[in-house]
């Protein structure tokens, strides 16, 4: 039993251009709106206020510098990997090109953290601001039908339920996972909607409060630290960075869409590198006005944006704020679940996963049936479950798969140095060590709970692996 046995880089090649399962419809315009529809979400219109009230006050503006610095760094060579190897596996297939199928498989296990959990947080995200949204146009979602199972949720009207389960949230996964059955060029076109009303709601906001801004709230820029490492000085500007990580997840399950990409050599590094510059830029400002216009202090608030809006005098904007937000987690969804149907098509590909499960649907060519499962379990979670620990759980795995993306850049550069790279990561040694060595830092700045979690998945993930993968997989029965 080989654990560690590798698919080459040019026999994945050669299946990347002769499997024409899935229809190449994206182009580089796309594939940058995927990823900006997979990256503005909760992060931005939620996280920014907590970050500034708890953690680093206006140096918010430093934590998503920070990190954005290290998403960068794996963006380049996520870059590489999609153009070198453009497979729907994205991380996962990287793996198994370099480090070995056990690897590849922890990678591929991994990453149903980022994707599928990660649609599970921001599903529930989505349900509270679309309850609200409906609250102010006059239709009240029964709040037993709007909560995790048990958990008691405060109404409208002020009383108090224990919940059901939670309707909206499955709602918007059947509407999602629907669109990504139908197709791939149909599901980018909603998402290109989707990001033009949520980018217009961010633009605007920029436009509108900036001119609302008193410099004197950003004195001082980092307040003293208060003793506890997480609150405040450098430390807490660090913490904040770990906790604002969460707004950049998304720009790498661009390269789960390499194989319905037309160009992959040429595209998936735009559309990688292009969005999160995008959005790197836009969450700096953002956080630089947000604090500019209200006391730092004052920011701990579950909808800070719209609370800054109202500040800036911009009250008719609230329910412009609300609409983004519910926009934005929209495709934040679409993309997360499309990353999730591709990663779990291409394990199955390869023997590690059930075959039915990589069957394409003959006149969507759409991965139906990974896309129906996984919009089946994330359904299921989403309803049931609550999201105060999932989202460093999402963020714990994401930075896995950066790691090892980053280490296994660098191998596959000693082990391979003469593949024809359309795009090579920029000094490659020193981004592709800084990339895994920042997003193992931000790993080690979350709490231990998280990491309890992850290892408990991981062993889940063993006992999979060992009782069926490592027999069917296509390379052991060569
Ligand atoms: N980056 C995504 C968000 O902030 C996951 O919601």
């Amino acid at each position: 039993m080989n654990l560690f046995r590798r698919k080459s880089v040019t026999e994945l090649q050669t299946e990347a251009l002769t499997d024409h399962s899935l229809k190449r419809a994206l182009g580089a315009m796309n594939l940058t709106m995927l990823g900006i529809g997979a990256i503005i979400g909760t992060g931005i219109f939620v996280l920014t206020g907590t970050v500034a009230a708890v953690n680093a006050g206006p140096a918010v503006v430093l934590s998503f510098a920070i990190a954005g610095v290290a998403s960068i760094f794996a963006a380049l060579c996520y870059a590489e990997f999609a153009s070198l190897v453009p497979m729907a596996g994205s991380a996962y297939t990287y793996g198994y090109a370099t480090l070995g199928e056990f690897i590849a498989w922890i990678i591929g296990w991994d990453l149903v953290l980022e994707y599928a959990l990660g649609a599970v947080t921001v599903a529930i995200g989505w349900s509270g601001y679309v309850v609200s949204f409906l609250h102010d146009v006059g239709v009240d979602v029964p709040c037993a039908l709007a909560g995790a199972r048990g958990t008691v949720v405060q109404c409208m009207d002020g009383t108090q339920a224990t919940a059901l389960f939670n309707l909206p949230a499955v709602v918007i996964i059947a509407l999602v996972t629907t669109l990504l059955v139908v197709g791939i060029k149909e599901s980018a076109n909603v998402n290109n909607v989707i990001v033009f009303i949520k980018v217009g709601v961010v633009l605007l906001f920029i436009l509108f409060a900036a001119q609302a801004i008193n410099a004197d709230n950003w004195k001082p820029f980092i307040p003293e630290n208060t003793g506890d490492p997480q609150h405040y000085g450098f430390s807490g500007v660090m913490a904040g960075a770990a906790v604002v990580f969460f707004a950049y997840i998304g720009f790498d399950a661009v390269s789960t869409a390499a194989q319905e990409s037309k160009n992959p050599q040429r595209d998936m590094p735009i559309g990688i590198i292009g969005s999160l510059l995008i959005c790197t830029v836009l969450y700096i400002i953002v956080s630089a006005i947000a604090t500019g216009v209200v006391p730092y202090k004052e920011l701990n608030v579950p909808d800070p944006i719209a609370v800054v809006a109202d500040r800036a005098g911009m009250g008719w904007m609230a329910s412009l704020i609300k609409m983004g937000a519910i926009a934005g987690l929209s495709s934040v969804i679409l993309v997360m679940l499309l990353g999730q149907s591709r990663v779990f098509w291409t394990m199955s590909k390869d023997g590690l996963l059930p075959p039915v499960v990589s069957r394409i649907h003959p006149k969507f060519q759409t991965p139906w049936i990974t896309s129906i499962v996984t919009g089946v379990g994330v359904a299921i979670f989403s309803a049931l479950l609550t999201v105060r620990e999932a989202a460093s759980l999402v963020s714990i795995g994401t930075l896995l798969a950066f790691v090892i993306v980053s280490i296994g850049i660098l191998v596959l550069r000693v082990r391979e140095p003469n593949l024809p790279r359309t795009f090579k990561t920029p000094i490659v040694w020193f981004v592709a060590p800084a990339g895994a060595l920042s997003a193992g830092w931000l790993m080690i700045s979350l709490p231990w709970g998280t990491w309890e979690r992850l290892l408990i998945w991981f062993g889940i993930g063993l006992v999979i692996y060992f009782a069926y993968g490592v027999r069917r997989s296509k390379l052991a029965q060569r």
